[in-house]
């Protein structure tokens, strides 16, 4: 048995795609699929132009530091580092100067809402707070497309919420934003639903 099988969709910048659908659907697979994490046995992913299949290691590499940024459930962040060190950190693991990364980390903090709170260690944050330092992270070099696996399943409904509104911010500024989600709340933020079923997609719906 294939995880996902026949799926075709296309997606472009503006758009808050809600992947919905039962545990083992294939929402995972197909979020790793689109980030050059998985390849497919058959089909093809084509980001900007260019099929993830045909790229080298290398460079399916680079588009997940510049172009592609990733969100979990669990937001893997390092908790001896500061929240401004855990968003510079992929800046300066590309060779960019501390201090450069830095100034990148504040804006980027900032658009997420937590101006302020650099100076934080994880533990010093709210489960939404820490989630947003991870959503930030994700943005850093101008990355414009991001994928969320489950980003509110660790959260209550009122932080969940608010990570869902600045996910659809960021869409409605440009980026593309997909969401593999199974809480119902991510059907009223995003611009288009995806239902999944055993590991291909059952409908597709613009909400607006
Ligand atoms: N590493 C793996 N090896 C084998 N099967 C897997 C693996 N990861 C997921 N699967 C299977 O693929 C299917 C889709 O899983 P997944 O993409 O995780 O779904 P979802 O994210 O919707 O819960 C399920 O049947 C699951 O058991
Ligand atoms: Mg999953």
């Amino acid at each position: 048995m294939n995880a996902v099988d026949n799926v075709d969709m296309a997606a472009k910048p503006g758009e808050f795609i809600c992947l919905f659908g039962h545990s083992g659907s294939g929402k995972t697979t197909f979020l790793n699929l689109m980030a050059g994490i998985d390849l497919p046995t058959s089909g093809s992913i084509v980001v900007d132009g260019e099929p993830l299949g045909d790229m080298a290691e290398d460079d399916r590499i680079r588009l997940r530091r510049e172009t592609i940024g990733m969100v979990h459930q669990t937001d893997f962040l390092i908790e001896e580092f500061t929240a401004a060190e855990n968003v510079a950190l992929p800046l300066e693991a590309r060779g960019f100067p501390a201090n450069d990364a830095l100034a990148e980390s504040a804006v980027l903090l900032e658009r997420v809402g937590l101006e302020g709170y650099g100076g934080r260690l994880p533990r010093q944050l709210s489960g939404g707070q820490r989630q947003r330092v991870g959503i930030a992270r994700a943005l850093t070099g101008g990355r414009r497309i991001l994928l969320a696996d489950e980003p509110t399943g660790a959260l209550d409904s009122k932080n969940a919420a608010s990570i869902f509104g600045l996910l659809r911010d960021l869409c409605e500024e440009g980026a593309l934003v997909i969401v593999a989600s199974h809480d119902p709340m991510c059907r009223e933020y995003a611009t288009r639903l995806v239902e999944m079923l055993d590991g291909r997609v059952l409908g597709s719906a613009v909400l607006c």
